[in-house]
């Protein structure tokens, strides 16, 4: 397995493989289960599987956690190379000395759910990965679902630029007890660690509410409600089209449910289709 460390170090590695089907993985580090599953995926679908590791200083807002996000190379370098991956794109730095002068924004989509809280979070995420298609030109890309609404801005930002790669989204990956994998759970202590267990819990519960028959409004205050009981004031538990990401008020099969809540210091996310609930009654 080759590590590049420069643009032009990867652009070399991949140079006699133009003609092979390239698949792409975008990651921060700190690989888990969520992110292996999406290398094999990317396995499944190409000859040549390229993953990126490089913690984007654009895409984290002031008080964020940019300088103590967990780096964990050693291990991720010998996740990858079991999994079979054939170069790990891991640069020191992408931006100019004297500062990034170029930034995208996926306008509209960028504001909603996370982009409320973290204002310039998905610029940082779609410029980042506009250089990253830029150097690695692959044939796909993979990312996943865990983080909706990035999927949907970088989809946007593919079709309204023409670039030629077609992105695959991937299910979410989760703990046995439910929560969602990411690379901040290891922020959690022991008691929040079970604290956050309802997030999911609480999807689950609207969820079947719904199925149950009850409005949509109606059953995401009684998820509110439930939070609550917990002391989690949730940032955001919405209903949203999967495309769009506008609100929506009645239940259709692309209507999906978006959580974000702060356990302690550690913000997470979570989101889940509905469209199981439409299937009874359709
Ligand atoms: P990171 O948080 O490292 O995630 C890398 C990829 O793994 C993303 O596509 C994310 O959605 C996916 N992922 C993380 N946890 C997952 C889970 N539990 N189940 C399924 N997929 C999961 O997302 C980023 O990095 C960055 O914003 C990046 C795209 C690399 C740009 O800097």
């Amino acid at each position: 397995m080759n590590i590049s460390e420069t643009p032009e170090q990867i652009r070399q590695f991949l140079a006699p493989l133009r003609s092979k089907n390239i698949a792409f993985v975008a990651t921060m580090g700190c690989l888990h289960a969520g992110h292996i599953n999406l290398i094999r995926k990317a396995k499944s679908l190409a000859d040549v599987v390229v993953v990126s590791i490089y913690v984007n200083p654009m895409q984290f807002g002031e008080n964020e956690d940019f300088s103590k996000y967990p780096n964990t190379f050693e291990k991720d370098t010998e996740i990858c190379k079991n999994e079979g991956v054939d170069v790990i794109f891991h640069p020191s730095n992408l931006y100019p000395s004297d500062g990034a002068k170029v930034t995208l924004k996926v306008r509209d989509i960028s504001n909603l759910l996370c982009g409320i809280s973290r204002p310039s979070h998905f610029d940082g995420v779609v410029t980042v990965v506009n250089m990253l298609f830029n150097i690695i030109r692959p044939d796909i890309a993979i990312f996943g679902e865990k983080d909706w609404q990035q999927l949907a801005i970088i989809r946007r930002m593919v079709s309204d630029l023409h670039m030629p790669i077609e992105i695959i989204g991937s299910d979410i990956i989760r703990e046995s007890d439910g929560l969602a994998m990411s690379s901040r759970n290891r922020y959690l202590s022991p008691s929040e660690r079970q604290k956050s267990l309802c997030l999911s819990q609480t999807m689950l519960l609207v969820k079947n509410n719904i199925e149950q028959g009850e409005k949509a409004l109606r059953s995401i205050q009684f998820g509110i409600d439930n939070l609550r009981k917990y002391d989690i004031h949730p940032e955001y538990l919405e209903i949203r089209d999967e495309l769009t990401l506008k609100p929506e008020n009645n239940i259709t099969s692309q209507s999906r449910m978006f959580i974000a809540a702060k356990i302690g210091n550690t913000r997470l996310i979570d989101n889940a289709s509905l469209k199981s609930a439409t299937e009874n009654t359709l």
